[in-house]
């Protein structure tokens, strides 16, 4: 099922949004990390640098047609392999990935399951990697959900500390000039969910 108030504005107007290499920097996307997977690619804005700054391979999905193949046109430009992209419903069936360094959730946690998102999350990364969430900052923003789903950061730390899995690593992190991130820490293998 496709995430409530996911929908995307056209590309360009998208991308001036986000300054990306500000919020890889301050979540700490870089070189140390290894295989990583995205939830909704969308038009590839943070896929194709995160696939440039990690070592390993980025594999993402959406569950729009058009998304993933904006993604893999753009994905052409990097090594073969380096990204796989991929149609899939991850609120129906979770990430079908283990062993991750990272699972990011960008700008989707205002969906109507964000704890079960977050447990499938968790479910992808080995334990001691991150699952990194960024969202819109609470307030008056260009875009974003209405405020009566928007998360505000305490109530994303919340819902992670609730799976039982997840610890918060730092506070909450300014990402001007919109959006603000968490990383959060996977403590030990799946549970019910
Ligand atoms: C708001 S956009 C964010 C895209 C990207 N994460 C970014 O921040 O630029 C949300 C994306 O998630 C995708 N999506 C929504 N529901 C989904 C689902 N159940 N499984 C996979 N992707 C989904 C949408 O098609 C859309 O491309």
């Amino acid at each position: 099922m496709k995430l409530r108030d996911s929908g995307m504005p056209d590309e360009a107007y998208w991308e001036t949004l986000f300054d990306v290499p500000l919020v890889l920097a301050r979540l700490g996307i870089d070189s140390s990390l290894g295989d990583v997977v995205e939830l909704g690619c969308g038009y590839g804005t943070f896929s194709i640098p995160i696939a440039r700054a990690i070592t390993g391979k980025l594999t993402t999905f959406d569950i729009e047609t058009a998304m993933i193949d904006r993604t893999t046109e753009r994905a052409a430009e990097l090594p073969n392999g380096k990204i796989i992209c991929q149609l899939r419903d991850v609120m129906e069936h979770g990430f079908g990935i283990a062993g991750v360094d990272a699972a990011l959730v960008f700008n989707l946690l205002h969906c109507d399951e964000p704890e079960r998102l977050l447990h499938y999350a968790a479910d992808a990364v080995r334990p001691g990697g991150q699952v990194l969430v960024i969202h819109w900052r609470y307030g008056e923003t260009p875009r974003g959900p209405s405020l009566d789903i928007r998360p505000r950061p305490e109530q994303v730390i919340a819902w992670a500390h609730e799976t039982g899995r997840l610890q918060t690593d730092g506070g909450p992190i300014d990402l001007p000039p919109w959006h603000y991130g968490v990383r959060f820490r996977v403590q030990s293998a799946s549970t019910d969910h």
